[in-house]
C-alpha cells in the first residue's frame, strides 16, 4: 500500500516537520496526520464496505476510547463478554478501522470498529449507510495531560513538553488535529441528525463518569439491544470500570500493541476528571480556555470544567 498514488498525494500536501517533531505530519483536507495513518485512511476509502449493522466508535485520542470500546463490546455481546474482558485488551475487542482494513485480522460477530478519523473524512459509503456512530469527547485540558503522559511512557519517542502540546492543541497543528474541528464535526452531525441522535450518539468522558449506568442503558437502546433490568447494566459498569479494567492482566502488559510502539498498559493511567489541575499552569489553562470558548462559541457544546 506504499503506493505511487500515495506518494503522489504526499508531494502535494502541506507538511509539518520541525527538527524535534515526534512525527512528520501531513495536512489532508484540513486534518493533520502521519503518512502511515493517511495511507490507512485512503485504504478505508477505497476498500471498506460498510454494513448497516456496523457500529463505529469515534474519538480524538486520549478521550476515553478504550473505556467506550469495553462498554460497547459488553452491551452488544452481553453474557459472553465477561470472559473476553478478563483476557483481552479493549483494542483487540474493538479493532481500529484503519488498521483492520489496511492489515486484516479477526472480527467479532457484530462489527464494531474504533477510529480517530474526523467526520468529514469518513468514507461517503459509511455516511450513507445506517451504521451507528458513537463519539466520545473529553475536556481538552485532560486530553493534553493524558496525551503527555502517554507519549512520555514511550521511551522510543523523543521527549515532548506540555508547552508544545498546549501549543499544538491551540494552533490545531497536532496529530489528528485540529482538535476542535474534530469534536465539532461529530457534534454538528449529531445536531443535524433529524431525530437527534438516531445515528450519531455524542457523549463526553465527563458525562459518562458522572452517570455511567444511565449512559449504558441509553447506549443499549441506541444500539437496538435495550436492557430489561438493572442487574446486567450494573455488572457491565463494574466490569468496565477503570478500577477493574486497569487490573486485568492483559491490560497491565508491558508488551507493545501490534502496529504501534505503545504498551498495552499505557492506555490505563489514572482515569479521572480534572487531573489537568495538577499539571497545567494557570497560563496554559487560560490559553486553552480562551481558544475553546472561541472555537465552540454558538455550537451549544461546552467541554470545559
Ligand atoms: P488518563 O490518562 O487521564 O488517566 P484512550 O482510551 O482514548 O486512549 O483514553 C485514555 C484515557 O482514558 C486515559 O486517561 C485512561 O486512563 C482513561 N481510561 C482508560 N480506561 C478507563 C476506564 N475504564 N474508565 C475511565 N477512564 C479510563
Amino acid at each position: 500500500m506504499e503506493s505511487e498514488e500515495g506518494d503522489d498525494i504526499f508531494q502535494s500536501l502541506p507538511v509539518f516537520a520541525p527538527d524535534n517533531a515526534l512525527y512528520q505530519l501531513y495536512q489532508y483536507k484540513g486534518f493533520w496526520t502521519t503518512k502511515t495513518r493517511l495511507l490507512e485512511i485512503l485504504a478505508v476509502h477505497n476498500q471498506f464496505v460498510p454494513l448497516p449493522t456496523d457500529v463505529l466508535l469515534t474519538s480524538y485520542p486520549k478521550s476515553g476510547s478504550n473505556w467506550l470500546k469495553s462498554l460497547i463490546f459488553s452491551i452488544i455481546n452481553r453474557s459472553t463478554s465477561k470472559a473476553s474482558l478478563l483476557s483481552t485488551h479493549p483494542s483487540h475487542l474493538v479493532p481500529n478501522l484503519e488498521i483492520k482494513v489496511y492489515r486484516g485480522g479477526k472480527l467479532f460477530m457484530r462489527r464494531i470498529f474504533s477510529t480517530h478519523i474526523p467526520y468529514h473524512l469518513l468514507p461517503p459509503s459509511m455516511k450513507d449507510s445506517n451504521c451507528k456512530i458513537i463519539y466520545i469527547a473529553r475536556n481538552p485540558k485532560d486530553v493534553i495531560v493524558s496525551l503527555w503522559h502517554f507519549l512520555g511512557s514511550n521511551k522510543s519517542l523523543p521527549p515532548i513538553t506540555l508547552e508544545e502540546l498546549v501549543d499544538g492543541m491551540c494552533t490545531g497543528v497536532f496529530n489528528h488535529g485540529p482538535y476542535f474541528d474534530h469534536v465539532l464535526g461529530y457534534w454538528k452531525e449529531r445536531l443535524s441528525d433529524g431525530s437527534c441522535s438516531r445515528r450519531v450518539f455524542f457523549l463526553t468522558y465527563e458525562e459518562l463518569k458522572r452517570d455511567t449506568v444511565d449512559h449504558v442503558r441509553r447506549l443499549g437502546e441506541f444500539l437496538g439491544c435495550p436492557f430489561d433490568g438493572d442487574e446486567e447494566v450494573g455488572e457491565i459498569v463494574r466490569m468496565c470500570s477503570f478500577e477493574h479494567l486497569s487490573n486485568v492482566e492483559a491490560n497491565q502488559s508491558e508488551e507493545k500493541i501490534p502496529y504501534g510502539t505503545f504498551t498495552y498498559k499505557s492506555f490505563f493511567r489514572k482515569g479521572e476528571v480534572g487531573d489537568y489541575k495538577n499539571w497545567l499552569t494557570p497560563e496554559m489553562i487560560e490559553r486553552i480556555d480562551r481558544v475553546a470558548e472561541e472555537k465552540l462559541r454558538g455550537s451549544g457544546l461546552s467541554l470545559l470544567g
